[in-house]
């Protein structure tokens, strides 16, 4: 995808196969429509009295008007001025896509990202226009027999129509939001493959491709006796159960520090790395535990928190933001053959503490614990862990909000900030000393589950006694990976968040 900024004034001259301009339900037309309705002598207004409201998500498509150099004028609903904000604005780009891509329209141009939304800059909504037309255009055909090409969509470039005194701004928008759309493609590809494609071994070969392809990241993965090597009980557990081998993933950023930052930055540098680590469960069948059938194949989803963290640094290396990130993947399968774990098991991790495995089921925790050990020699500055961790999560928060869990307020509210920023929204959880005593054990120095109540605060209680060392944070991301039922799918989050955390940390 291509996008670039076109700052002609004459917007009813502009050659496209389709133009965008915003329509609010105030009747109030935006700059844009304001310029084609005139040169088309009433054509909007006209419509606007019968069949187009401007509600937001709503298009209506109007063809060789008279006075108009455009093809088509696609009209895209905001809603009420009053409301309208970057997220709006985001899903009206979307709307927009869609249109196109439906027409097969292989070029387009859009007004929409001109249009000022109150506490948004310039940057912020070409940021969002790029990201959103990039999530509308994608589209996975990995592992059809014969991908229909008639499918895919055409569309190939957009132009954002901006005031000329806004274009740096907006080709900075533009820039970062084709890289996130990237990340966020390539997290939504890993996730939607297939576990009998996309195994272990296949995000070890996945994230050294991404080191070859940028120079910023360095790529090491660990094999089974590696992981041995280092005392990984609690993950070689989990990956014992099955013919797949396991891989431990060790990526590190470092990007080049701008000359004029570079002393700010080299402040932030030495306090240390952020460090993301991805739970990367590339099929979680429960275990002995066994999980029912009817959705089980759902489960090749339970590696997203590793597809978020290549998506991240897919999008990091794109743009060289400066500053350094370590991302962290402890990846296996959750099977079951003569090794596999078993209720009742006690496992030694790589911390020296040892665990009880009541319940084969919550191995997510058993996997992540040890890469939260691992993350202590690079001095991080915050680690934030993401992963599909547990159904109480989905009970809890659904599919709009992550769950949020840490003791750092000042770390878990950078962390909100840049979900609401990016529209990839977390809710923040408790994370009470008192739930600790739900992990209790008669046989080991804590038991792999809580118990019904709490579950999504006691698998985050679990994991913070293997993060004690640096500022943290948890993102359970069970709900918001991926999509059920008929548009069943990978949604690329939380790229979105964890990408403009990265952003606002280096600005
Ligand atoms: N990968 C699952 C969590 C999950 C379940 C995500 C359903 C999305 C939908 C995780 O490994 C798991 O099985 N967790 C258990 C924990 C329980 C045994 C304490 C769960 O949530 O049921
Ligand atoms: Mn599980
Ligand atoms: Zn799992």
């Amino acid at each position: 995808m291509e996008f670039s900024t076109n700052t002609s004034v004459s917007i009813h001259q502009v050659k496209t196969a389709a133009l965008a301009v915003g329509i609010f339900t105030d009747g109030v037309l935006s700059p844009a429509a304001d310029v084609i309705d005139r040169a088309s002598s009433g054509a909007i207004r006209a419509v606007m009295k019968t069949e187009f409201t401007g509600a937001a998500n709503s298009t209506l498509v109007l063809r060789n008007l008279d006075g108009v150099a455009a093809l088509r004028v696609v009209l895209v609903g905001l809603g009420k001025q009053a409301n309208y904000g970057a997220r709006v604005h985001a899903s009206a780009e979307k709307a927009f896509a869609a249109v196109c891509i439906t027409a097969r329209i292989t070029e387009a141009t859009s007004t929409l990202a001109a249009i000022a939304c109150p506490g948004t800059t310039a940057t912020d909504r070409a940021r969002d226009a790029a990201s959103s037309v990039s999530d509308a255009i994608y589209h996975y055909d990995a592992t059809f027999g014969k991908p229909n090409p008639d499918a895919r969509p055409k569309l190939k470039k957009i132009s954002l129509l901006v005031a000329r005194s806004d274009s740096a701004a907006t080709e900075l928008g533009l820039k970062q939001g084709a890289a996130l759309g990237e990340g966020v493609s390539m997290a939504r590809t890993l996730g939607n493959l297939p576990g009998n494609i996309c195994t272990p071994t296949y995000l070890g070969e996945t994230a050294k491709k991404l080191g070859r392809e940028f120079r910023s990241i360095k790529v090491t993965v660990l094999d089974t006796k590696q992981i041995a090597a280092l005392g990984m009980g609690s993950f070689l557990s989990v990956s014992k159960g099955s013919d797949q081998p396991p891989r431990f993933i060790v990526m590190h950023y470092k990007g080049k520090a701008p000359a004029k930052a570079a002393a700010k930055t080299a402040a932030k540098t030495q306090a240390g790395p952020v460090v993301l680590v991805g739970k990367g469960i590339t099929f979680d069948s429960g275990g002995v535990s066994i999980k029912p059938a009817a959705t089980m194949d759902e489960m090749k989803f339970d590696m997203c928190g590793a597809a978020s963290v290549l998506g991240t640094f897919r999008a990091l290396a794109e743009l060289g933001l400066p500053g350094e990130v370590v991302g962290l993947i402890p990846t296996c399968e959750n099977l079951i053959n003569g090794s596999a774990n078993k209720p009742g098991d006690v496992v030694r991790s790589m911390s020296g503490q040892t665990i009880e495995i009541l319940n084969t089921d919550a191995e997510g925790r058993l996997i992540l614990c040890d890469a939260l050990t691992y993350a202590e020699r690079f001095k991080p500055s915050a680690v934030i862990d993401i992963a599909t961790l547990t159904g109480a999560c989905v009970v809890a928060l659904g599919g709009v909000n992550s769950g949020l869990f840490s003791k750092d307020d000042e770390l878990a509210e950078s962390i909100l900030k840049a979900g609401k920023q990016a529209g990839d929204p977390a809710w923040r959880m408790p994370l009470d000393d008192d739930y600790q005593l739900q992990l209790k054990s008669n046989f080991a120095d804590m038991a792999n589950i809580g118990g019904q109540p709490a579950g999504a605060v006691t698998a985050a209680c679990f994991l913070s006694r293997f993060a004690k060392a640096y500022r943290w944070a948890h993102l359970d991301i069970a709900g918001t990976a991926w999509k059920g039922g008929a548009i069943k799918g990978s949604t690329g989050r939380p790229v979105p968040m964890l990408l403009q955390f990265l952003l606002n940390q280096t600005a």
